[in-house]
Formats: structure tokens, sequence, C-alpha cells
């Protein structure tokens, strides 16, 4: 049985990594977003509560099985911040560079520069069902920005696990091994087959 989705995010990256690693434990079909999808308000105050409502919005407007991420990066010497206000850490409209450069302002000289990704997993199903999971990646933030691949925080995430690169040093294939997301969604991929709906 094909596992058809709907996947609530508008960008192509995250798009094209959810598929492939659910597509790592069986087959999956993506159906296209419809593109008069408004995106979401983030209103909640958890990672899973946005996660939830960015995949509820989508199956409630297209009946199909919508499957959602959240992502926070939390910086300890920064109290937990950005954390679930990532997205717009430097202000509405903030870019990923202006959003990097607020950070590491932030941080300044602080020697304590140890950091976290989250990222929530949610499936939501036309008939109620709903199944999620959590995928995190601990490091370190550079003190400055380097490397030109991944998004948003990559090129100052240093991951304990790797060799000293920043994410955005990273292949993505040497970065979805160890991300947030990668564990977020392989999680989800193993809670999906337990109940059956994903299968080889
Ligand atoms: P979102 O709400 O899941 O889209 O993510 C919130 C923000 O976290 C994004 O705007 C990015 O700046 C950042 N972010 C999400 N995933 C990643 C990642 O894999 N690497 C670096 N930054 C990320």
């Amino acid at each position: 049985m094909t596992f058809r989705c709907v996947v609530a995010t508008a960008n192509a990256d995250k798009e094209a990594e959810i598929t492939a690693i659910l597509s790592e434990r069986g087959d999956v079909e993506l159906i296209e977003r419809p593109k008069d999808v408004g995106e979401v308000e983030e209103t909640g105050d958890t990672l899973l509560e946005n996660a939830r409502l960015k995949a509820m919005a989508l199956t409630e407007a297209t009946r199909e099985i919508s499957v959602a991420d959240d992502t926070g990066l939390e910086v300890r010497a920064l109290d937990g911040r950005p954390g679930v206000l990532s997205a717009r850490y430097a202000g509405d409209g903030a870019t990923y560079a202006d959003n990097v450069d607020k950070l590491l302002g932030e941080l300044g000289g602080s020697t304590d520069r140890s950091a976290r990704f989250t990222a929530a997993a949610y499936a939501s199903f036309p008939d109620g069902t709903e199944v999620h999971a959590l995928g995190e990646v601990t490091g370190t933030i550079a003190t400055e920005a380097r490397g030109d691949g991944g998004f948003g925080y990559d090129p100052v995430f240093i991951p304990d696990e790797g060799d000293g690169r920043t994410f955005a040093e990273m292949s993505a294939d040497e970065k979805h091994a160890i991300s947030h997301r990668g564990r977020a969604f392989r999680a989800l991929a193993d809670r999906l087959v337990e109940i059956g709906a994903l299968e080889a």
C-alpha cells in the first residue's frame, strides 16, 4: 500500500528531505500542496503544537493525510532563545541572515555556546488519527557563519557528532544522517509503520 500524503511546507528543500526520509521506510506518493492553502499562523506555545496546527489545517483543507514539521533552536546562554520563535527571531519578515546576525550579536563573546535543534514531526489523517515524533541534535554556535549549504541557522551550528564543520559545510546527506529533522521523521516513519500506514 502506498502512503499518499501532502506535506505542509512551502520550503522545497524541506519537502524533498521529508519525502526522502519517509521513502526509506516504505512507498510514498506526494500529493501536491494546493496553492490556495495559505500558511498557518504558528500560534502554539510548543513545536509539537505548531506542527499539529499545520498538519490539521492541511488535512481539513484537502481531506488527505498531511505531514508537517516545526523546528526550534535553543541556545543555553540565551535561556533557550530563539526557541519556538526561531523563524521570527529578528522580527517579522526577518531573513535567515538577519536571524543569524541577531543570534551572534546576542551571544557576543560568550564562552558557553551550547545549543540544541529540536524538530517536531506530525502526521494527521482524515479519519482523525494523529501520529507524532520528536528529534534533536546538540551542538555549539560558531563565532561566525561558515558554509553555503542548508538554510536558516546552519552556517553557525556545529553538531557535537560531527568533525567541527557547521551544518552548512556538510552535504545534505551528512546533515540529515544526524539532524533534528532527519531523526524526527525517521521516528515518525517508525510510528507510521507500526500503525500500518507505511509499508515497504
Ligand atoms: P520552521 O518553523 O520549522 O520552518 O523553522 C523555524 C526556523 O528555524 C526557520 O526559519 C529556520 O531559520 C530555522 N530552521 C529550521 N530548520 C532548520 C535547519 O535544519 N537548519 C537550520 N535552521 C533551521
